[in-house]
């Protein structure tokens, strides 16, 4: 018996990092989950990890910052397993530049890419979650289970980071939008949470080779490990391990707040 059997839960970009680690983690816990990415091969990886394990998952290719790609997301998930439980908001990234070099291109593409994904796909939910929670209520006077959505902030909205302003922007309002989203949807029974993820050893924070897209310069590296008390990086299980908790009914009287998993890191504990 998982704490997540018979639950069905759909982690956007799951193809990679702290969403592989998740969708991984949720499909261990018994749920059967639906992992998006804008990739294929890593979304299909994803899947086959979880297959080898015995689980149950779908590979959704889908960009989310498109509303209709986020409706065809979670339309899929309900025709392959007839319900929505879960959505796990991870996909995101940086484009990071000094605030003095940013354009509106790197400014739009971030925002999107971190919030617009998840304001997307929690709206195309809605039919499917907060519906069906209205419909129980109706019948029985309270909903079934508690369904659960979780976003992804960062300790780097928490702390600000040089480079960054674009990507502060977006993860500071997925803590707003946290408890907002927490106050309109409690009454449907369902919980709205974030994590902040501190440094997590994934592409985005692997040391940055001249030209890269992805990373960061391996003296900052440095500098973030000397910062974190456990003495460590984190790793995506961490993250998963966290977002686990949030999406079961161990959390179910747990709604509204951003829990930074940094190995407490100095000044966004
Ligand atoms: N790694 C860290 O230290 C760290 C720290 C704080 C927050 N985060 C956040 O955690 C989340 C996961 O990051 P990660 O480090 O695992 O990154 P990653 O790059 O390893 O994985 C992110 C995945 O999201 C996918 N993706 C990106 N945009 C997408 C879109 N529009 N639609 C669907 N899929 C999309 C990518 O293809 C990729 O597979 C992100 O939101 C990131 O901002 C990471």
């Amino acid at each position: 018996m998982g704490r997540l059997d018979n639950r069905v839960a759909i982690v956007t970009g799951g193809g990679r990092g702290i969403g592989q680690a998740t969708s991984l983690r949720l499909a261990r816990d018994g749920a059967k989950v639906v992992v998006n990415d804008i990739d294929d091969r890593p979304a299909r990886e994803t899947v086959e990890k979880i297959e080898a394990e015995g689980g149950t998952a779908l590979a959704v290719v889908a960009n989310t910052v498109d509303l209709v790609e986020a409706e065809r997301l979670t339309g899929l998930a309900v025709e392959e397993f007839g319900a929505l439980d879960i959505v796990v908001n991870n996909a995101g990234t940086t484009r990071d530049k000094m605030f003095h070099g940013l354009t509106d291109e790197l400014f739009d593409f971030v925002l999107d890419a971190n919030l617009k994904t998840a304001y997307h796909t929690t709206l195309a939910a809605m039919p499917h979650m907060r519906e069906a929670a209205k419909r129980e209520i109706a019948e029985n006077g309270a909903p079934d289970h508690n369904r659960k959505i979780v976003l992804t902030s960062s300790v780097a909205a928490m702390m600000g980071n040089p480079g960054q302003f674009n990507y502060t922007a977006a993860k500071g309002a997925v803590i707003s939008v946290t408890k907002t989203l927490a106050r309109e949807l409690g009454a449907f029974g369902i919980n709205v949470n974030a994590v902040a993820p501190g440094f997590v050893e994934t592409r985005l924070t692997a040391a940055k080779k001249e030209g890269e897209t992805y990373g960061i310069p391996a003296a900052m590296r440095d500098m973030a490990k000397a910062m974190i008390a456990l003495g460590r990086l984190g790793e995506p299980e961490d993250i998963a391990n966290v977002t686990a908790f949030l999406c079961s009914p161990d959390s179910d009287f747990v709604s509204g707040v951003t829990i930074p998993v940094t190995g407490g890191q100095l000044g966004g504990m």
